[in-house]
């Protein structure tokens, strides 16, 4: 049985926990000296939208998980003060509070993974800054509309029911196999589930459902203990799949899993091609260049449609 909170408060939830040691080798060469997450997407880096979206949820001490070669990260959070003091010298306001937001998006702390030994053990990497309080874990592939409440109810449910929530969204059965999928019951609220089983990155014949993870998750911290036992499993990573799918089944303080099916906006930059829907989706959303992107997007895509029509045209 789910364990409620009824007895006591609820700890409040306040630290987020960005996992960010990926080599990025689907980008390659893009991420051969540049931190996958510091691709643009339009005109900030990934990981931006995803620390403004912890920091919209109340969650300002941020820690991100990093290795190597991602210096780039905490530069970007961090004050700039030469390009702040040419940008005031030229009374150039407006790039100047653009360059300044990413540092006072709240308290950033930086660990590393050491060794690339999966998401669980990256996870694992946060406890001693974590300690035992609920934490949020956003990856950084996964961008969410900032219009779409997602972890804010996923906060909200873990608050009432104590234990640990992931994000879920309904997939093709075909994509399955690219995420931890789960299998669930209902519960008496609207899109939000019990879990009774997951799965990392079934084979289609072995899918639960097609419900799968998307990269957002509010845990208990009890997945710590259950994280330091859990062996490598799909990849020879450890995995925190595997460590949630011990919580869904356990009982006891900090055990139970639930999920919060999410039906709005979702942006994958995960690899090249999903990276470039994301770009052309988020650009035609942006308050300064959205309406003329779209303009421009129109023309082209009419441009194509009659250039198939008369094969012999060309495009510019
Ligand atoms: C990770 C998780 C997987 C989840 C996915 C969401 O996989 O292991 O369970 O569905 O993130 O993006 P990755 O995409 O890092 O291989």
């Amino acid at each position: 049985m789910t364990p409620s909170r009824t007895d006591s408060a609820p700890s409040p939830l306040v630290k987020a926990v960005i996992p960010a040691a990926g080599l990025g080798t689907r980008f390659l060469p893009a991420t051969k000296a540049t931190p996958k997450e510091m691709l643009p997407v339009v005109d900030k880096p990934a990981i931006q939208y995803v620390v403004e979206e912890a920091a919209r949820a109340g969650l300002q001490d941020v820690l991100m998980i990093t290795g190597r070669n991602k210096v780039a990260l905490e530069d970007h959070f961090d004050r700039h003060w030469e390009l702040e003091q040419a940008l005031e010298a030229k009374g150039d306001d407006r790039r100047l509070q653009r360059i300044r937001k990413s540092a006072t998006l709240g308290n950033i702390h930086f660990v590393r993974q050491g060794e690339p030994l999966g998401l669980g053990h990256a996870v694992l990497c946060a406890q001693a800054h974590v300690g035992d309080q609920p934490f949020a874990v956003l990856l950084g592939d996964d961008l969410i509309d900032a219009r779409d409440l997602l972890l804010e109810q996923m906060i909200a449910v873990q608050q009432a029911k104590g234990g640990s929530v992931v994000a879920l969204m309904e997939v093709p059965p075909e994509q399955t196999h690219l995420y931890g999928c789960a299998a669930v019951e209902e519960t008496d609220e609207p899109d939000v589930v019990r879990i009774t089983g997951l799965v990392e990155k079934p084979d289609p014949a072995d899918a639960p459902s097609n419900l799968a993870i998307i990269g957002r998750y509010v845990l208990d911290p009890s997945i710590f203990g259950v994280l330091e036992q859990t062996p490598p499993g799909r990849g020879n990573e450890i995995q925190l799949t595997d460590a949630l799918q011990e919580r869904a089944a356990a009982s006891g303080e900090g055990a139970g899993v639930h999920g919060v099916v999410f039906r709005g906006r979702r942006y994958d930059t995960g690899d090249r091609l999903d990276y470039l829907k994301a770009v052309v989706r988020l650009a035609r959303e942006h308050k300064e260049l959205g309406d003329d992107f779209s303009a421009w997007l129109e023309d082209y895509v009419a441009e194509l449609r009659d250039a198939d029509r008369t094969p012999s045209a060309t495009s510019r």
